[in-house]
């Protein structure tokens, strides 16, 4: 008899449910508070609501164009001209995918070939690397390192010697999660130089690119000199209008870049949302105080968290922008297991947090890490750290 064959892809070996949809559901089970997974519990403007209310009224419910709605590219390249002073052309420079995970997804698997190398900063948003995985290439990490009292680092010689001659790609995201890291102008001068010098592409993941707390700046590595030309941006309105169930993301870049793209992404969605991407449009055309007045808020919410894990007694990583902070969790428990730590918590407590060891291809740096959410209202927040309190107190 012939050996039964699993269902499940070799590709996607190792890649199981992932740990957002296990601790939602503790969430759910235990009434927990939940700054586990990165969703506001608010609801965006008005105008993007109603637009999209608007636009199924008004009978816009059939397949949008392959490359998205014309209205939402031209709104995509304008922002981008208004932010960074970066110039697309809608029609050949501009997708519209679903989400930033697909626009990702279909970046890689549009572009890489079979045993291509992808350098991937970790911790690193979960979809990389089965992203990279299904297209065949190999992911090739380089670590963001905690400073203590600060924020995260990497070492520009580690970068270095992580190139070889099949690397092909450089993956980035800044504002960064889960660590609220955000990449400075020199950081992304020696990711540029080491494209540059290797001929490497880049994709920029950028979907935190509001939220960015006073003092720091998200810079697009595609501004920098000689990039734009090997850049993938990519973005979503996910996080900047509260809407992460539409699903409406992007991509930018270079007409070869895009069309690698989307020769993938046709067969993966084809086309999504068409009356959410009108909407999405109306939101990428509010005014800049709109986009000052979102990282305001939660900045105010970012420091609410903070303080309130300082005083729990963690070690509290800064973050500078995104729904993230990350804390080191051995001041409380000295055996620095954060997967049992965030699956003991809502029960402990009633607050759920995420272990940072899944966004680690090497899960023991990540160990000792616990990622919180600060997207959620000041009262939600304000209640999750009262019960934090408990833990500091050895009390329940
Ligand atoms: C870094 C990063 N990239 C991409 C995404 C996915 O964005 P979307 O919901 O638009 O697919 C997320 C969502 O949490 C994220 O944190």
């Amino acid at each position: 008899m012939s050996p039964v064959r699993p269902f499940l892809s070799s590709k996607l070996d190792g890649f199981g449910t992932t740990i957002f949809a296990e601790m939602s559901a503790l969430a759910v089970a235990t009434g927990a508070i939940n700054l586990g997974q990165g969703f506001p519990d608010t609801d965006g403007p008005d105008v993007v609501l109603d637009t999209a209310i608007a636009q199924i009224r008004s009978g816009n419910n059939q397949y949008p164009p392959g490359r998205g709605e014309p209205g939402l590219r031209a709104a995509i390249a304008e922002h981008q001209q208004r932010f960074y002073g970066l110039t697309y052309d809608p029609d050949t420079e501009v997708l519209v995918t679903a989400g930033a995970t697909e626009a990702l997804a279909g970046a890689l698997l549009g572009m890489l070939e079979t045993g291509d190398e992808v350098i991937v900063f970790e911790p690193m948003y979960d979809s990389y690397q089965a992203g990279i995985a299904l297209a065949g290439a190999r992911a090739v990490p380089v670590l963001l390192r905690p400073v203590p009292g600060a924020g995260y680092g990497f070492h520009p010689e580690e970068l270095n010697a992580a190139v070889t001659e099949r690397t092909r790609m450089i993956l980035l995201n800044t504002p960064h999660n889960p660590t609220g890291k955000v990449f400075t102008r020199d950081e992304l001068q020696i990711i540029a130089d080491v494209a540059l010098a290797h001929d490497l592409w880049v994709v920029a993941d950028e979907v935190y690119e509001h939220l960015v707390f006073a003092g720091h700046e998200h810079i697009s590595i595609a501004t920098l000199a000689g990039m734009a030309d090997r850049t993938l941006v990519v973005s979503s309105g996910g996080k900047t209008f509260h809407t992460t169930g539409w699903k409406i993301g992007w991509a930018c870049g270079p007409a070869e870049m895009v069309t690698a793209t989307t020769t993938a992404k046709q067969f993966l969605t084809y086309v999504n949302g068409s009356p959410f991407q009108a909407a999405i449009a109306a939101g990428l055309g509010l005014p800049d105080q709109f986009f000052a007045g979102l990282a305001a808020d939660l900045e105010a919410q970012r420091d609410l968290l903070e303080q309130g894990l300082r005083a729990a007694g963690f070690e509290v990583y800064r973050a500078d922008g995104t729904y993230f902070t990350t804390v080191d969790i051995r001041p409380l428990r000295a055996d620095g297991d954060g997967m049992a730590f965030c699956r003991e918590l809502p029960g402990l407590i009633g607050v759920v947090a995420v272990p940072n060891q899944v966004f680690y291809m090497n899960p023991e740096h990540g160990r000792h890490l616990v990622r919180f959410a600060c997207c959620k209202r000041p009262e939600v927040i304000a209640q999750a750290v009262e019960r934090l309190r408990h833990l500091a107190s050895g009390s329940r």
